[in-house]
């Protein structure tokens, strides 16, 4: 019988009776002097393979060099296991350690670790089953995403990073620059002269694809963009990073029912996609981290959203008798207690809020008659609040032109958007779903930073 390598996901499934090499990360050791046991993982599954070893076997440095976080290569057989919770553990006749990880100064030993700690060691966390299961599970939405838009005909569009414009007209952009900063070139008039930057103008880091991707739409019908996305805005909450991951589809003829109807069956076809690809990794988070996150994700697949007016929703929040940190009263931005009490407690399901007033919304949402809302719909999630942020989009030039002039927005960089209303306009529409705020629900994390490898947050930018 030949030896073969095979991840521990996979080693877990095989036939007992044969020779196998595995190879991982030792999680625990235990035993006695004459037998251990040692847990070892790949990160292949959440589950660990069980190797255990006759000591008198083994060199006695070898034994002692075999502690949490060592690296190790075993060759042994795979046998049918004596102990409840695996099937199979490797019998170990080989046992070569790679590294080694010195117990008094290796971070990850077995007890309980804070999530906050966790932050301060984001190079090793990954190899916590937490962090290990989290990132499974971010790769199978990444990958479902794909597969969703792809089997649909979507293009997947890139759209930069580096931009001159301000999709969101919010500022809080990075500025990108590659000038001197302690040196900076002067117009004659004092200011700082751009045409002597990179790029010849001021650039920033993008805050959303939506711009570019509307481009695509009024070329190839129906289009995605996923990618990062940055927001210098000073947040410090658990709902917020400065560069996360936005998945922004963009659909010429859609109205504003058909991208309600759109964002409502991709969250269901990602939810219904974790429950059927990564049921391991969620029950050890329903178990560990979150004891209703199952039945939370099977029950948003089996109900449908509700749908109503922002003014329908400030009369709800209105007549509750609810006392929030933000009192409210039509026109204002809905606070992420007023998003959360309409999901949580007074419809108990996901909500899609739609026209919402013109002022608090971006400048490109097609204007209703009543001139004073937009065709603006933000879905609004349990436990998370915003999930999915999205419109119909102003397709008249002359609205839109309008409105630009309204808000006083420098449009030098806008001429090329605005041609698309000049040229072929059509009615479109599209949404933004935030990739983290999607983990956040899937996984039950309480905190973004935690669905995410190396969150970028104020102040900490570290790994
Ligand atoms: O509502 P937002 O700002 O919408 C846009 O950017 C539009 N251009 C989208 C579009 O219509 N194509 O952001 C969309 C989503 C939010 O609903 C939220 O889920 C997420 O992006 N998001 C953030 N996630 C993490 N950290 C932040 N700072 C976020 N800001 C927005
Ligand atoms: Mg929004």
């Amino acid at each position: 019988m030949g030896k073969r390598h095979i991840r521990i996901a996979e080693l877990l499934q095989e036939a007992p009776g044969q020779s196998v090499v595995a190879k991982g990360w030792v999680r625990t050791k235990r035993g006695n002097k004459n037998i251990a046991f040692i847990a070892l993982n790949d990160g292949s599954t959440i589950n660990n393979i069980q190797v255990v070893c006759e000591v008198a076997n083994f060199p006695e440095e070898l034994m002692k060099s075999i502690t949490t976080g060592a690296c190790l290569a075993v060759t042994g057989d795979l046998v049918e296991s004596m102990g409840s919770g695996q099937k199979v553990e490797i019998q170990a006749k080989e046992i070569v350690v790679y590294g080694t990880a010195d117990s008094e100064t290796y971070p990850l030993q077995k007890k309980g670790h804070s999530m906050e700690f966790l932050r301060e060691i984001g190079h090793l966390r990954p190899r916590t089953n937490t962090f290990g299961a989290v990132l499974r599970i971010r790769h199978a939405m990444a990958f479902a995403i794909h597969k969703f838009f792809n089997d649909k005909g979507f293009v997947y569009l890139h759209t930069p990073l580096i931009t001159a414009s301000d999709a969101e007209g919010a500022g809080a952009m990075f500025q990108v620059t590659t000038m001197d900063l302690d040196n900076l070139p002067r117009t004659e008039e004092g200011k700082i002269d751009y045409k002597e930057d990179f790029f010849g103008k001021r650039t920033s880091l993008t805050v959303s694809g939506q711009l570019e991707g509307e481009l695509g739409a009024m070329a190839l019908g129906n289009i995605y963009t996923f990618g990062p996305t940055f927001r210098a805005e000073n947040s410090n909450t658990p709902r917020h990073l400065a560069e996360f991951w936005m998945i922004e589809p963009e659909m010429a003829f859609y109205e504003i029912e058909d991208n309600m109807d759109l964002a409502e069956e991709f969250i269901k076809y990602l939810v219904q996609y974790a429950l059927d690809n990564c049921m391991d990794d969620l029950t050890f988070l329903n178990n560990m981290i979150d004891k209703e996150l199952i039945s939370r994700l099977q029950s948003v697949v089996g109900t449908e959203f509700v749908r109503l007016t922002y003014t329908e929703g400030v009369k709800i929040l209105e007549a509750s008798g609810e006392k929030f940190d933000y009192p409210v009263a039509w026109g204002i931005d809905l606070q992420s207690e007023h998003e959360r009490y309409l999901v949580e407690k007074h419809f108990g399901k996901p909500v899609i809020l739609t026209d919402y007033p013109k002022d608090i919304k971006a400048f490109y949402m097609k204007q209703n008659e009543d001139g004073k809302t937009v065709r603006a719909m933000d879905v609004l999630f349990p436990k998370i609040g915003e999930i999915i942020g999205g419109s119909q989009r102003e397709e008249s030039y002359e609205k839109l032109t309008n409105r630009i002039k309204e808000l006083d927005m420098d449009d030098t960089n806008l001429w090329w958007y605005v041609d698309t209303r000049r040229f072929g306009t059509a009615p479109h529409s599209g949404f933004g779903l935030g990739f983290e705020r999607l983990l956040l629900f899937v996984t039950g994390m309480a905190n973004i930073r935690d669905v995410i490898p190396f969150p970028r947050t104020p102040k900490t930018a570290e790994f």
